[in-house]
């Protein structure tokens, strides 16, 4: 039996990016699929591409009756929710903060937090009846140190990492979990600006900056999330899984490790003698 037979998953902004490429593992894991999503044209194409088991509802995420409109078409389409992935997703509003105005902090923060709080709530609810459900939304490297994004996008996505622990917190006890992935920078539609909208030489500049030396695509974003909606991770909830290369950890370039053994020895063994 495939992974995901029987399951019934939403994933909102799945018609680009990292949700196309989730859209694209969970229908070839056995899965089926509600891609919620503005882009009427491309997730048209893609449920075209993929099948019956694959569905479009025309969402935007800012808008609590959208959501609540995706979950109700892929359960009538599909039968009870068993996954939700939080997952539509823009850069928002850029710039110094003494140049932001208040209508492009909302608008950021709706699309990037309130829609992942209004996700979880109506997955829950929808999730409650059969007392199972996974959750996964889209935090970000930006939302778990400073300095990676511009500000808003940084204060929503560690909304994102916070409430993932607070629902996870109430939602254990009814069976449903709650967890997050917080890529680094990733060649999607999104990043194309950093290579002039070239998805190579995106490639090439994020795998420059990586401590790994090669650059993240979409699919290494999906693996995690179907890992963290499947019952490989039923012991896990609450949880922000990392994929930057290591590169929150400072990995990159290698502080210590790269010093001569015998220069640490020395400077060691000096330490202790003093
Ligand atoms: N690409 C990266 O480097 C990166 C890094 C960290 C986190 N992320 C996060 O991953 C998620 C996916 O981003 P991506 O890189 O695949 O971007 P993308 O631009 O390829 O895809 C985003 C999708 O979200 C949809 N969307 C935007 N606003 C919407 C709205 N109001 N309602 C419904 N759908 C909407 C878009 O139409 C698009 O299909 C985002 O939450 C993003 O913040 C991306």
């Amino acid at each position: 039996m495939s992974k995901f037979e029987n399951q019934c998953v939403v994933v909102t902004g799945g018609a680009s990016g990292i949700g196309e490429a989730t859209v694209r593992a969970i229908i070839n894991e056995g899965g089926s699929v509600l891609i919620a999503d503005l882009q009427e044209e491309r997730g048209q194409a893609l449920v075209s591409e993929l099948g019956s088991r694959a569905a479009f509802h025309f969402t935007d995420v800012t808008r609590e009756d959208d959501i609540v409109g995706a979950i109700v078409l892929a359960q009538n389409e599909f039968g009870p929710l068993t996954g939700m992935v939080n997952n539509a997703g823009v850069v928002g509003a850029i710039g110094s903060i003494m140049d932001t105005s208040a209508e492009a902090f909302d608008h950021t923060m709706a699309i990037l937090s309130r829609a992942v709080f209004l996700g979880i709530k109506h997955a829950a609810k929808a999730m409650q009846p059969q007392g199972r459900g996974a959750i996964v939304s889209l935090a970000s490297t930006a939302g778990v140190v400073g300095g990676l994004g511009p500000h808003v996008y940084t204060m929503a996505k560690h909304g994102v990492v916070g409430l993932t622990k607070s629902a996870a917190c109430e939602l254990a006890r009814i069976g449903i979990r709650v967890n997050a992935v917080a890529p680094g920078g990733t060649v999607t539609p999104m990043t194309s600006a950093l290579g002039d909208n070239n998805p190579e030489t995106t490639a090439q500049f994020i795998a420059d900056s990586s401590p790994l030396g090669f650059a993240c695509m979409p699919q290494d974003i999906a693996n995690a999330i179907l890992f963290l909606l499947s019952e490989d991770a039923r012991y896990m909830t609450g949880h922000t899984m990392v994929i930057d290369a290591g590169e929150t950890t400072g990995a990159a370039p290698p502080p210590f490790f790269s010093v001569d053994a015998d220069i640490l020895l020395h400077a060691g063994n000096r330490g202790l003698d003093q």
